[in-house]
């Protein structure tokens, strides 16, 4: 395995942004711990599950949010769930957890197949369609459902421009190492800002009927709520706005992406999709699925884990080391950002036999079980485990289920789809499909 060169100082940040999935298959193999440099930050490559359970599990409080992640993503949500760390973290985790109880998650199940269904009447046999703006319209009813109990499909259009001008900002956030002041009226700024106050406008009158109208009180937004009218540090109606925000963009992109690039993969694995279809013909002979029948649907979970493998929406994650530390036998300096790839990781081949074959098969026996503990992550893990993981398994299985007992989808020839290591990985050109009738019967 090749150690890292590159320029004393300036280090490895150019070449990480040439091809940041590339950069981190190509040090997979050079060590637990592998030390490079962007411009002037330490940044330590985490390679092994040890390593990465030392920083999410073990040492978990040494390690808040670094700040490549922190000012890209803090400009668009402040600080909430997502960036915070410590009691203000703790507290926040606390308050949302149970709207993603076991109980909630069954009316998650019936916004996610009602949503299928709605957009399923808008497909025609024969009339192709671009698979992620597609999944991303279907997963924002499934978002605004789920968490709010709102219809926000009258919006969709002006939603998804405005969340994609916010995403693009933060990437470049992300990006440049020295980016101007927030007040500095560049053309990127304002176009941020009108996007950002896109969002804003979107979630308050989201809040407003609610507080009008009145709602669950168990679910996000009804929790939020009720937090805020509760004794202690009530949240202001800006830190509510937030962190709804926070939850729709987390939630929102993630499943889009996974849900595409699945409905991708099963079209071009004809053995897989065969299967899956009998599954669902066995199980559900055509009827709707619910929650309940998830547990009779295993090679349906085998699709969705080994498209989450393959393409791990959330593709990379980091953290800063606040106090100095030392991680198998390497000491890790005070202020050492360490980050790992899902996309690496999920492609090792000690794991992972011919890790680029889509082979839902290889999860049956419990091999989840017997890989080590962050082998394999797509929601991260530890105390700051994805929120909505449960949420968004159940989701994608319903809404496969729902698709493919209507339509076979068929992707043509060609290469796999490209994928852009954004903020969330997500396919770069189009995925065209083209649905065609299944009989059931
Ligand atoms: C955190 C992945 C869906 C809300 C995370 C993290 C990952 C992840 C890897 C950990 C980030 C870190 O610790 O640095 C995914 C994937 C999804 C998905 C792959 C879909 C396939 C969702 C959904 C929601 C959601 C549906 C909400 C409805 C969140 C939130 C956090 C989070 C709020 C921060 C939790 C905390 O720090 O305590 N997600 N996510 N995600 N996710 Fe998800």
């Amino acid at each position: 395995p090749r150690l890292p060169s590159g320029l004393p100082w300036v280090g490895q940040g150019l070449e990480y942004r040439k091809d940041p999935l590339g950069f981190f298959l190509r040090y997979a193999g050079a060590g637990a711990v592998v030390r490079t440099r962007f411009v002037g930050t330490a940044v330590y490559l985490l390679n092994t599950s040890d390593a990465i359970e030392h920083v999410l599990v073990k040492n978990f409080r040494n390690y808040p949010k670094d700040a490549f992640q922190k000012r890209a993503l803090e400009a668009v949500v402040g600080q909430g769930l997502f960036t915070s760390h410590g009691d203000v973290w703790m507290r926040r985790r606390r308050m949302m957890q149970p709207a993603f109880h076991k109980q909630l998650l069954a009316a998650h199940g019936s916004v996610a197949v009602r949503a299928a269904n709605t957009w399923l009447e808008s497909r025609r046999e024969g009339e192709s369609f671009d698979a992620y703006p597609e999944m991303m319209a279907l997963t924002l009813d499934v978002v605004a459902g789920t968490l709010f109990g709102a219809d926000l499909s009258a919006r969709a259009r002006e939603l998804g421009r405005a969340m994609e001008a916010v995403m693009l900002h933060a990437q470049f956030l992300f990006d440049t190492p020295l980016p101007l002041p927030a007040w500095v009226p560049t053309p990127g700024q304002r176009r941020f800002q009108a996007a950002l106050r896109t969002l804003h406008a979107v979630v308050d009158d989201v809040v407003e009927v609610r507080r009008r109208q009145g709602g669950p009180g168990d679910d996000l937004l009804g929790l939020l709520l009720e937090a805020q009218a509760g004794e202690g540090e009530p949240l202001t109606d800006a830190q509510l706005r937030d962190e709804c925000l926070t939850l729709m963009i987390a939630g929102h992109e993630t499943t889009a992406a996974a849900l595409a690039l699945s409905l991708w993969l099963l079209a071009r694995h004809p053995e897989a999709e065969a299967a899956l279809r009998r599954e669902l013909a066995t199980v559900l002979g055509g009827r709707e699925p619910t929650v309940a029948d998830l547990p009779s649907l295993p090679y349906c979970e085998q699709v969705v884990k080994e498209s989450l493998r393959l393409y791990p929406p959330a593709w990379g994650m980091s953290r800063v080391a606040e106090a100095a530390d030392r991680m198998d036998s390497v000491l890790v300096p005070a202020g050492t950002v360490v980050a790992w790839s899902q996309w690496a990781l999920h492609r090792d081949a000690r794991h992972f036999p011919e890790p680029e074959a889509f082979r839902p098969e290889r999860w049956a026996d419990g091999l989840e079980r017997r890989l080590p503990r962050f082998a394999y992550c797509p929601f991260g893990g530890g105390p700051r485990l994805c929120i909505g993981a449960g949420s968004a398994l159940m989701v994608i299985r319903l809404v496969l289920a729902t698709l493919l007992q209507r339509f076979h989808f068929d992707a043509g020839p060609g290469p796999a789809p490209e994928v852009l290591p954004a903020i969330t990985l997500r396919p770069k050109g189009g995925i065209p499909l083209t649905p065609r009738n299944v009989s059931l019967r």
